[in-house]
C-alpha cells in the first residue's frame, strides 16, 4: 500500500528544461526531458499531496491529479515557482526543483530573425546570468518549507554537491551522476541525496519513480507536523 504521508500537503515540483530565446525562432536550451520531475509529481499525487507542477518545454501528458503550469524561459519559471510556493493556501510544504534551469540567457532578444550577412562573420552571442530560483527560495524566509534541489555533476560529485547544497540553502540536494547512458532523457537514474544535516542516501541505478519515492521519504521525514 502507498503511504499517504503527503496528505494535506502542498508540494511544488519543477520539471523540464528552460529555453532562452534568441530571436522569434531560436533559443538556447538543454537536454532535460522532464521525466524525473513528472515522476516526482506522479508519486506525490499517489502519496496524497496537492501538487503544482511547473513544466518547462516538456513533451509529456499532464500527470493526473496535478495542477500543471507550463512555462518557457527561466524568468517565466521563476515567476511561476514563486507564485506557486506562496500560493493562496499559504506557503507550500515542500518545493522540489528538478528542472534544468538555464544559468545564462542571451543578453538581447531580437524581435526579428537574425540574418546571415554574405561575407561577414556572425556576431557573437553575449550571455547574461539568469536568476537562480533555488538559491532565491533558500534565501527567502520560508518557515518550515522543505527545499530540494537537483544537481548534475560529472566530477568530484560529492564535494561539488556539498558545496552546492550549502550555497543554495536547500535541505536536500539530489546529485545525479551524468554519463553517456544516465540521466538526461533516460528512464533510469543513479544519485546520491545529500542532506543539510550531513547525512547522505545512496540511490542505486533504477527507475526515476524509485528515486522520486526516496526523495519524498526524505521530504516527509523533514515535514513539521501539519497544523490541526
Ligand atoms: O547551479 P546548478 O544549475 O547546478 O543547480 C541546479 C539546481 O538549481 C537545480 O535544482 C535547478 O533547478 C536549480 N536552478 C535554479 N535556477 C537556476 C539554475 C539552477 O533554480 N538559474
Amino acid at each position: 500500500a502507498v503511504p499517504l504521508d503527503l496528505a494535506g500537503r502542498h508540494v511544488v515540483v519543477s520539471a523540464g528544461g528552460t529555453r532562452e530565446p534568441l530571436d522569434p525562432v531560436r533559443f538556447l536550451g538543454n537536454r532535460s526531458s522532464g521525466l524525473q520531475g513528472y515522476a516526482l509529481a506522479r508519486t506525490a499525487v499517489a502519496r496524497g499531496a496537492r501538487v503544482t507542477l511547473v513544466a518547462a518545454n516538456v513533451a509529456l501528458p499532464d500527470p493526473a491529479g496535478a495542477r500543471v503550469v507550463r512555462v518557457g524561459s527561466a524568468e517565466e519559471m521563476r515567476e511561476a515557482v514563486l507564485e506557486a510556493v506562496q500560493g493562496a493556501g499559504g506557503e507550500a510544504d515542500a518545493v522540489v526543483m528538478a528542472a534544468a534551469v538555464a544559468d545564462f540567457r542571451p543578453a538581447g532578444y531580437r524581435d526579428s530573425k537574425i540574418k546571415k550577412t554574405p561575407g561577414a562573420e556572425p556576431e557573437p552571442i553575449r550571455l547574461v546570468k539568469n536568476p537562480d530560483i533555488l538559491a532565491e527560495l533558500g534565501a527567502r524566509p520560508h518557515g518550515d518549507q522543505v527545499i530540494v534541489g537537483f544537481a548534475a555533476e560529472t566530477d568530484d560529485v560529492l564535494a561539488n554537491g556539498r558545496a552546492k547544497l550549502a550555497r543554495k540553502g536547500c535541505d536536500l540536494l539530489v546529485v545525479n551522476q551524468v554519463g553517456e547512458d544516465l540521466a538526461f532523457g533516460r528512464p533510469d537514474n543513479a544519485a546520491v541525496v545529500l542532506a543539510a544535516d550531513g547525512t547522505s542516501t545512496e540511490v542505486p541505478r533504477g527507475p526515476k519513480e524509485a528515486l522520486a519515492e526516496i526523495v519524498w521519504d526524505l521530504v516527509a521525514a523533514r515535514l513539521k507536523p501539519a497544523p490541526g
